[in-house]
């Protein structure tokens, strides 16, 4: 991975200053794009992971500084055995090859979610992946696993209470922010979601209050880098006033 420069960002149609800080993607769609096909839902999957590659490459290069993507959320435990443990063997087979190469480049990886309820495997490999990379200063790269944004939001809340009856005091409204996964990162300035659908789906709700929405027709395994960048140009034309005045 190489940084672009401004002529290289400027030669795409986009400028450093209106690039987003922080990115959150909903990967949605992969099973469709494979049933387009008459393909198994495996097969979009892995096709998915192999999408990720390319987002998570321009991510860095084009400097935004954090990306936040939905992998598994606390309802996909719904889903068949078997499509779970397609999903969860193309999490270790992508920690497994990817993190080399992310770590050379200085990605720092954190996982959104608890990671107990997974299996003994796929635990391991994302522990691994956030501690090899715990140092890293460059792009923050948030994969949301068994994640539901209120189920974040309460845990900030017990965490809070908690440091409440500990202090015997209110621990300010800061506490809060801190106890959230997103806690030391840039506020989400644009959330992504791929194939059609325009909810949130329990997804980052607190940290989307301002956040540009953007959403495509495209499913997920089609999303290249140039759909991506088609969505940061679409970001900088977009008018931000956060409830003041342009
Ligand atoms: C949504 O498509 C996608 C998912 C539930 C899984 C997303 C996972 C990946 C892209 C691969 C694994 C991730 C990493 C970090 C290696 P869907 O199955 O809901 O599609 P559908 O709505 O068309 O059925």
């Amino acid at each position: 991975m190489a940084k672009l420069t401004a002529e290289q960002l400027n030669s795409l149609g986009l400028q450093q200053e209106t690039l987003p800080r922080h990115v959150a993607i909903v990967m949605d769609g992969n099973g469709r794009w494979a049933q387009k096909r008459g393909l198994p839902r495996s097969f979009g999957h892995r096709a998915g992971t192999e999408r990720l590659r390319e987002i998570i490459r321009f991510s860095s290069d084009a400097g935004i500084r954090s990306l936040t993507l939905y992998a598994f959320s606390t309802e996909n435990w719904r889903r068949p055995e078997e499509e779970k443990s397609v999903l969860f063997s193309l999490l270790i087979e992508y920690f497994n090859s990817e993190i080399d190469e992310l770590h050379e480049n200085n990605v720092r990886i954190t996982i959104f979610g608890e990671k107990d309820p997974f299996p003994e495997k796929v635990r391991a490999a994302l522990l691994r992946a956030e501690d090899k990379t715990r140092n890293n200063t460059g792009l923050r790269l948030n994969i949301a696993l068994n994640y539901g944004s209120r189920a974040e939001i309460l845990r900030a809340v017990r965490r809070c209470a908690e440091k409440a009856v500990e202090l015997g005091a209110y621990p300010g409204d800061e506490a809060f922010e801190s106890e959230l996964y997103s806690a030391g990162q840039p506020e989400l300035d644009l959330m992504i979601r791929t194939s059609g659908e325009e909810r949130l789906s329990n997804f980052l709700l607190w940290q989307a209050a301002y956040a540009e929405l953007y959403f495509t027709p495209i499913y997920w395994p089609d999303f290249t880098r140039d759909e991506y960048i088609q969505a940061l140009r679409e970001f900088a034309r977009r008018g931000r006033r956060f409830g003041g005045l342009a």
